[in-house]
């Protein structure tokens, strides 16, 4: 964790913002943001990107978030029978943030009757995702693999995701298009982006930006909450659901009250530092993006020449017992204690470090925060003996390298806390925070 504070914080940050060029990737995908190399044109992307998912959005956005978590808390009282039968939550959660991207990108909410269509396109996101795994990408460094029968099928599949992407993405661009011209235009990133006079993006550079924000948070989001919940199944992290739960109602006095300010700024410091503890300690993007120098980087007495691939260990970073002292525990508190709580800058890698950092990092925290309170305020979370989750911030899922390690399957009870609770999660429908 030093070595990145240093590199990030210091005159060597723009230097490590670039990214490499992958034949593969620009062959099959074209140039996303999370992709690009650092140009001008990105620098527009990133700060259309940016704007389209910061605070003064959210008001807009948050109604999407507020139905899917009621989707969510719902599923998970009828699917397990009040508590009585144990269910692996991952589908459900990936459920809420597949459906919750799309919504916030171009407005649209998928029914349960489009199924086939919502299974479609995680099956191409996985693929997106598989290509971009850092194991699979050695292709993009060393050309001669591109030959290998292996990654001539994937970049075959990859393409043909890609070509179901686009066309799925031009069919909801144009359900946009068409409400905005009957003036009632949803508020989305892809309205935002069309707005956006100052960034002066053109069609592709909308589709571009819209794309990536539709892949960035379906894995993301869910794996860092499931892994969470593992954690707080077992007999110590139901101590924890009990502190998170009086730490809110010594702030609200009142469930029904916190529940529906679950969107307000954060105001309960213990749930705050419960979605920073998930973040952290289940890295999901484990080696993150590849980062390229644009200059010589001078570190201690060592020179990365200008054009070096960087990766960041991201996951060995969030767990450096130097830097956290126990590295490999979940625990809350760490955050409302000393050094962490008066540290400045970077204190953790969840979402990368430096000038490629996570744009919707932010919106994510903000995103976890809430699904976190309500889940603590209506259930109480308990582990399946027959199927425990595996609690171990390395080995949690398949795969160090994995550009988004998800966690090995595992079901929890989801018990409703009580009469209240139970009103709370039947309210699925009604509208609005
Ligand atoms: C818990 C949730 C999330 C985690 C842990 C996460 C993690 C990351 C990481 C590690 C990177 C690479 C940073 C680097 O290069 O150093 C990244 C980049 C990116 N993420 Fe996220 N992410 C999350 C949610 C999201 C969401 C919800 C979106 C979209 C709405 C998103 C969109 C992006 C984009 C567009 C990039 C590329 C940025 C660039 O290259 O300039 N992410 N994310």
């Amino acid at each position: 964790m030093a070595i990145a504070r240093d590199l990030v914080a210091g005159s060597n940050s723009a230097a490590l913002s670039s990214r490499p060029h992958e034949p593969i990737m620009s062959q099959t995908f074209g140039l996303g943001i999370g992709t690009q190399p650092m140009s001008e044109r990105l620098k527009r992307m990133r700060t259309a990107a940016l704007k389209s998912v910061a605070r003064p959005m959210w008001s807009l956005l948050d109604p999407a978030v507020d139905y899917q978590s009621r989707v969510l808390e719902s599923d998970l009282k009828v699917r397990g029978q009040d508590g009585a039968v144990s269910l692996d939550p991952f589908p459900l959660v990936q459920k809420l943030t597949m459906n919750l991207s799309l919504q916030i990108t171009y407005g649209v909410q998928m029914d349960s009757t489009e199924d086939s269509r919502y299974q479609s396109i995680l099956k191409q996101a996985a693929a997106v995702t598989r290509i971009q795994t850092v194991t699979q990408v050695w292709a993009n460094f060393i050309p001669i693999l591109m030959w290998t029968p292996k990654v001539r099928r994937d970049i075959k599949l990859a393409k043909e995701a890609q070509a179901y992407r686009v066309a799925y993405q031009a069919d909801l661009f144009s359900q946009l298009v068409k409400k905005i011209g009957i003036g009632k235009p949803p508020a989305c990133i892809a309205a935002s982006l069309l707005e956006d006079r100052e960034a002066k993006l053109n069609q592709d550079e909308i589709d571009a930006i819209c794309r990536a924000m539709l892949q960035g948070g379906v894995e993301t989001i869910a794996g860092s909450l499931v892994g969470g919940l593992g954690s707080l199944s077992t007999l110590a992290g139901q101590k924890i659901q009990a502190t998170a739960y009086r730490a809110i109602l010594d702030e609200y006095g009142d469930a029904n009250a916190a529940w529906a300010d679950a969107f307000s700024a954060e105001k309960v410091p213990y749930l705050s530092a419960l979605y920073k503890e998930c973040l952290r300690f289940y890295t999901v993007s484990a080696s993150g993006l590849p980062h390229e120098t644009m200059r010589d980087v001078n570190y201690g007495c060592s020179t990365i020449p200008k054009g070096t691939i960087v990766y960041f260990n991201n996951e060995a970073i969030n767990h450096d017992d130097q830097f956290y002292g126990d590295g490999n525990v979940f625990r809350p508190e760490r955050w409302l204690e000393e050094p962490l709580i008066s540290t400045k800058g970077l204190t953790h890698v969840a979402y990368g470090p430096g000038p490629r950092i996570c744009p919707a990092l932010h919106i994510s925290n903000h995103i976890m925060y809430a699904v976190l309170m309500r889940l603590i305020l209506d259930y109480r979370i308990i582990a399946d003996e027959k199927a425990p989750p595996v609690t171990d911030g390395i080995f949690f899922g398949p795969g160090v390298e994995g550009l988004n390690k998800t966690p090995y399957p595992f079901k929890l009870y989801f018990k409703p806390r009580d009469e209240n609770a139970v009103k709370r999660i039947n309210n699925k429908e009604s509208a609005g925070a």
